[in-house]
């Protein structure tokens, strides 16, 4: 009996000089973009595994542009994916949630043809606790693909179905890399005694439905009538739906992200009263989630429309979101438009 869900073993890189030539004009620039930032990933892994070792743990005296205190890990994190995606010459632009503008390329190396959004560390306020933590990306091609001048402002606030890829590295009892280029989404387990990412998931499907919801409840009563009502609903009793589901949340998006992807239910970071936008980034974190989870099957919404097509007018714009299985997701989407 084989604990695999694959018959092949193959590695982060062959799979994506695989996926290539099902792309005739692939000139190899992008498997190389690749292979840069998983060497940032295995980077922020090994520094992640050590954390509390070597001094990592704890605040640095800045806050970012969203007002938060940066843990020192956010700023490592930064600083690696910034330092190996700088000088390969596929990227012509970037930007992160831990960076104020966007980010050029140094003027000493050459622009490439893709952008690169990423949130460097989610999860921060689970460093210190020892819980899981990740890393996410999501990749564009430039808006003037003949262009080798510097990518620009519009290059980074481009909707989110014209993602060529996104995924994210879940630093949890291991070190998952999730990872979709349009063709479903594989799931990457890192082997350190090999220092590779190994295929262990292939095209992962999500359940129509779960039996676990993800929601930062403490804020319930700051929620519109229809979320309230929506909530209550999971928690009668009805064996026949599964109800009630279980609860979970982590606080780490990623995390609780990857637990939706694979057993299915619901994740939803709302808005609420206090915050009308709610709290999580549309370019760092829920297009480059969203596209993982449509591509598993599920759907990812603000509660009305889907958040692959919003169009971005500020790079840390923020969006309410509700992702997960699509049963789950066009229920809760019900209960919001009963007034
Ligand atoms: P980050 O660490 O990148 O700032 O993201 C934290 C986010 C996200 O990962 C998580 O889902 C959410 O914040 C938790 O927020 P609450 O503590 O308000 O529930
Ligand atoms: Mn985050
Ligand atoms: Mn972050």
């Amino acid at each position: 009996m084989s604990f695999l869900k694959v018959s092949r073993l193959v590695t982060i890189e062959r799979h994506i000089a695989e996926e290539q030539q099902y792309h005739p004009t692939a000139t190899g620039e992008y498997s190389r973009l690749l292979r840069d930032l998983t060497l940032a990933l295995r980077i922020i892994a090994r520094d992640v595994r050590r954390a509390g070792l070597n001094d990592i743990l704890g605040m640095t005296d800045s806050t970012n542009v969203h007002g938060e205190t940066v843990k020192k890990l956010d700023e490592f994190a930064n600083e690696v994916i910034f330092r190996a995606m700088d000088h390969g010459g596929h990227l012509c632009v970037m930007a992160s949630e831990e960076s104020e503008g966007i980010i050029q390329i140094p003027q000493e190396y050459p622009k490439g043809k893709y952008v690169l959004l990423f949130d460097p560390l989610d999860g921060s306020s689970n460093i210190d606790v020892n819980t899981t933590i990740g890393t996410i990306f999501s990749i564009y091609r430039r808006l003037d693909p003949s262009s080798i001048d510097d990518g620009t402002e519009e290059d980074v606030l481009q909707p989110g179905f014209k993602q060529v890829a996104a995924g994210y590295a879940c630093y949890g009892s291991a070190t998952t890399l999730v990872y979709t280029s349009g063709n479903g989404v594989d799931v990457f387990t890192y082997d350190q005694t090999i220092g590779d990412f190994l295929l262990t998931h292939e095209k992962v499907r999500m359940p129509h439905k779960g039996k676990i919801y993800s929601v930062n409840e403490g804020y319930y009563l700051r929620w519109s009538d229809g979320l309230k009502r929506y909530i209550d609903y999971l928690k009668e009793n009805h064996a026949e739906t599964s109800r009630p589901y279980t609860l979970r949340y982590i606080g780490t998006a990623v995390a609780d992200i990857h637990r939706t992807l694979i057993y299915g239910g619901i994740f939803m970071y709302p808005a609420d009263s206090h915050n009308p936008h709610g709290k999580l980034r549309l370019l760092y974190e829920l297009n480059p989630l969203a596209m993982i989870i449509e591509q598993a099957g599920g759907r990812a919404t603000d509660g009305y429309n889907r958040i692959l097509d919003i169009i971005p007018t500020h790079i840390h714009q923020r969006s309410p979101v509700f992702m997960g299985s699509l049963g789950d997701v066009l229920e809760v989407e019900y209960y919001l438009s009963q007034k």
